[in-house]
């Protein structure tokens, strides 16, 4: 019997969004020094939503597997309903991880979020410039 779910084996076999962003609009790492894998999220933002996703994994097939559900499920969503999105979203969009593999939903989570956060304080450096050349 296998110890992952269809959901994971498809992701696994079959990885979605997984390749390089070189025009994202911002990027977030994370990595689990436990485990040495490691993470790159990309997103591209139009009007306030994740218009595309992509991302670099160095890791297991939990990790691969985790990254490629965060990426389905971020995709087209606001940057607020991406920020929501838990470790806990991915593990049932998954239906389930072993317990040893747990940890791995946490990498993909916390690299979008990272990324996300990058984003925003790239815009808000954007906007606080543009009002000092204004003038204001
Ligand atoms: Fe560490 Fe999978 S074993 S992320």
């Amino acid at each position: 019997m296998n110890i992952y779910s269809k959901e994971v084996m498809e992701h696994l076999m079959n990885p979605q969004n997984a390749h390089r962003m070189p025009d994202a609009d911002a990027e977030g790492s994370v990595g689990d020094p436990s485990c040495g894998d490691s993470v790159r999220v990309f997103i591209k933002v139009k009007d306030d939503w994740i218009e595309d996703i992509s991302y670099l994994v160095f890791g297991c097939c939990g990790s691969i597997a985790t990254s490629s559900a965060t990426s389905v499920l971020a995709k087209g969503k606001t940057l607020d309903e991406a920020l929501r999105i838990t470790e806990d979203d991915i593990i049932d969009a998954l239906n389930g991880l072993p317990d040893q593999k747990i940890h791995c939903s946490n990498l993909g989570v916390s690299a979008l979020q990272k990324a996300i956060n990058n984003y925003l304080v790239k815009v808000e450096k954007d906007n606080s410039n543009e009002n000092s050349h204004s003038g204001r």
